[in-house]
């Protein structure tokens, strides 16, 4: 007779604990507002609130009650209308919507039902269920919508609900601006992550040719040289879809910024402040961030470089999990899970860095790249296409490393998010490279 292998307790305790965590988050934000705050749209780019919290009970509800254990739907009739491909964002709130107190209930007794099943579920035997994969899936789901929902308070007009501590002011960073990524193979993606998503999968060798990149991710200060440089009235710097789209939507300055006189006042979940020069630069889109990079004459990374950036060991030949190595983030390492509602000054996190000093790649903005969403060599949709593969193609930039509003189980080296070049509403900043003389 033998037991469970050595780690499916560790990994079960994990699985409760992460679903446990991001229930926590959701009922902050969702209980900080007043009801009428919940079911009020606040942007035609964003759900109501309380959509997003039956959304998450659903999605448990079919993944882990239905599919995982066979269960009856506790109630049919509203599964459409918290599926997010049947009904787009700006038309939400006039679907006939559980209101805020029968969602609570409801997504608090799916919670109820998944830890049973979790309790009697093997973390083996099916692909599904292997390591716990579909806890683990249900918990990141359920963190990104707690990261759509910060947004969401983000755009909400009005006095602050929500308050977390500043990061500590960081040590002036004396380092190198930019560091050298020796070109070469690198393994790229991962097979043998437990929880991460089909689009990570499989790991594949990449070859990448030597670049270089910035240190940390580019500042407000940095991105105003632009502004007074003129960067926003100058075609030369913009793609002719970029420069048709600032025309047409009038953009001048990042999301959420106003100029006061001489200086830039931003909007930061509730507050008003003067934008900190030394912090890096957020809410803006796929565009600005390919402007301001061709400006300052440098361009995006590739995702592949990203990712050798944050993953490449020169000392081994091997990708780690994290730039710090392989050990789960702790607050040391990164400014993630919403513990603090901005990003933390450029060069914050030593502890954090990659082996060739690159820091702050995992958490404080997602960071665009110049790469297009494509599926790897040998992807294959798991467990279904509309996570990921309904969504590969040129229309969808790829975003790396994760903010500080995503929780640790929802980022790692390998973790990829996609938007289109235009939004900015999202936690969304960048650093950029130049390909080295071979
Ligand atoms: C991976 C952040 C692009 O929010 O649209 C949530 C995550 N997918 N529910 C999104 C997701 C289904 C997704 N992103
Ligand atoms: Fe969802």
């Amino acid at each position: 007779m033998t037991g469970p292998a050595p780690d499916a307790e560790a990994l079960r305790e994990r699985a409760v604990a992460t679903l446990t965590t991001a229930r926590a988050r959701t009922t902050l934000l969702t209980s900080c507002v007043e009801d009428p705050d919940l079911t009020a749209q606040h942007s035609p780019l964003m759900s109501p609130l309380v959509w997003d919290l039956a959304h998450i009970g659903n999605q448990e509800e079919q993944w882990l009650l239905r599919t995982v254990a066979g269960r009856e739907a506790i109630r049919p009739e509203i599964d459409g209308i918290y599926d997010a491909f049947e009904h787009p964002r700006s038309a939400r709130p006039s679907l006939p919507l559980l209101p805020p107190a029968e969602a609570r209930a409801y997504a608090a007794e799916v919670r109820g039902r998944a830890l049973d099943v979790l309790e009697g579920t093997a973390f083996h035997g099916t692909r599904l269920t292997e390591a716990g994969f579909a806890f683990g899936m249900i918990a990141q789901h359920e963190q990104q919508h707690d990261e759509t929902m910060l947004i969401t308070h983000q755009l909400r007009t009005g006095p602050a609900a929500l308050t977390a501590p500043d990061p500590e002011p960081a040590p002036l960073h004396t380092g190198p601006a930019e560091v050298l990524v020796p070109g070469g193979p690198f393994t790229m993606g991962t097979s043998d992550e437990p929880w991460a998503l089909d689009n990570e999968r499989p790991a594949h060798r990449r070859e990448v040719a030597p670049f270089h990149i910035d240190t940390a991710p580019v500042t407000n200060g940095a991105y105003q040289a632009f502004i007074d440089d003129g960067g926003y009235d100058d075609e030369r710097w913009w793609t002719p879809d970029g420069w048709a789209h600032i025309r047409r939507a009038a953009i001048t300055a990042p999301l959420f910024w106003r100029r006061d006189g001489k200086q830039w006042l931003r909007r930061r979940f509730g507050v008003t402040e003067v934008v900190p020069a030394n912090e890096p630069v957020v809410h803006v889109c796929w565009y600005e961030a390919d402007a301001y990079a061709r400006w300052a004459g440098r361009r995006l990374p590739t995702e592949a470089e990203w990712e050798k950036a944050a993953r490449h060991d020169p000392a081994g030949d091997r990708s780690t999990r994290y730039p710090w190595g392989d050990a789960d983030p702790g607050p040391e390492h990164a400014n993630l899970g919403q513990r603090h509602l901005r990003p933390a000054p450029a060069g914050s996190y030593p502890e954090g860095e990659s082996p060739l000093g690159v820091r702050q790649l995992i958490g404080d903005v997602w960071e665009w790249t110049s790469s297009d969403f494509l599926p790897y060599p040998g992807f294959r949709a798991f467990p279904y296409k509309e996570y990921s593969e309904v969504f590969f193609g040129p229309d969808h930039k790829v975003l790396r490393g994760g903010s500080f509003a995503v929780d640790a189980v929802a980022c790692r080296g390998t973790f990829r998010n996609w938007d289109y070049p235009i939004r900015r509403q999202i936690f969304s900043g960048f650093r950029t490279a130049r390909s080295a003389a071979v």
